[in-house]
């Protein structure tokens, strides 16, 4: 079987990473949670209050960032690490949510995350999620996957997994975010996220983790003959 190229893009909270993630494991790849490494450079602008709307400091400041996925023996996952700094929690807080989408429109931004994307797929072998990967990090890529899911099945899932660590986070907060994000990431003007003409469509709404992969599977399974 031949090593391919899998990407999988989509809404905000659609269950892409869950997908990326268990398929890498059944096939023994890579997996790559591109969002991760937006959510990390935003730390980073946010804690050392960057302004990301001056050219010259968001320059400046991405000079001094450096992004490592280090795997966790403990979880079984990869964590984000800045600057040799596991941020894997931190990443995944409101505030992060709430300015990402903006920083992730910003062109530097992108030229620097996706540069080193395409490094990470050169050798193959690897499941990338995002919102770019299947028009932009991989155009060439096997097997391209949109997936969507309604919109209160994504709030659902979403609040659950941040109730459990955040008790005061509200359902309307949720819905909030998930809707600006998917607002600003369809619309910007670089790498927008749209469905690549040659993706399949998953809608996982109705669909339980398993059911999603063995579909995902098979189609993989038929690229890498
Ligand atoms: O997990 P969720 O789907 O909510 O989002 P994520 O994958 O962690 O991505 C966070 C944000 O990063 C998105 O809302 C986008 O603004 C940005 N992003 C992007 O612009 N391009 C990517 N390839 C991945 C994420």
């Amino acid at each position: 079987m031949k090593k391919i190229i899998i990407t999988v893009d989509g809404f905000s909270s659609c269950g892409k990473s869950t997908t990326a993630r268990q398929l890498a494991k059944e096939l023994n790849y890579v997996f790559i949670d591109s969002g991760a490494m937006y959510r990390a450079i935003t730390l980073y602008f946010l804690r050392n209050h960057v302004d990301w709307n001056n050219t010259p400091s968001v320059e400046e400041a991405l000079k001094n960032i450096s992004l490592e996925f280090v795997y966790n023996d403990y979880t079984g996952k990869s964590d984000m690490y800045l600057d040799d700094e596991n941020v894997e929690a931190m990443i995944r807080d409101m505030v992060v949510s709430e300015n990402v989408s903006e920083v992730a429109a910003i062109k530097e931004v992108r030229e620097f995350a996706v540069e080193q994307q395409q490094k990470m797929g050169e050798k193959k072998g690897i499941v990338m999620d995002g919102r770019d990967i299947g028009t932009t990090v991989f155009p060439d890529a096997e097997l391209k996957i949109f997936m969507t899911a309604d919109i209160t099945v994504r709030v659902e899932r979403r609040f659950k997994e941040m109730f459990e660590k955040n008790k005061s986070i509200t359902l309307d907060e949720v819905r909030n975010n998930l809707e600006m994000r998917d607002y600003l990431d369809t619309n910007r003007e670089i790498s927008p996220l749209r469905k690549a003409d040659d993706a399949i469509v998953l809608d996982n709404s109705d669909l339980t983790p398993d059911e999603q992969l063995q579909i995902a599977l098979g189609w993989a399974k038929e690229r890498m003959q």
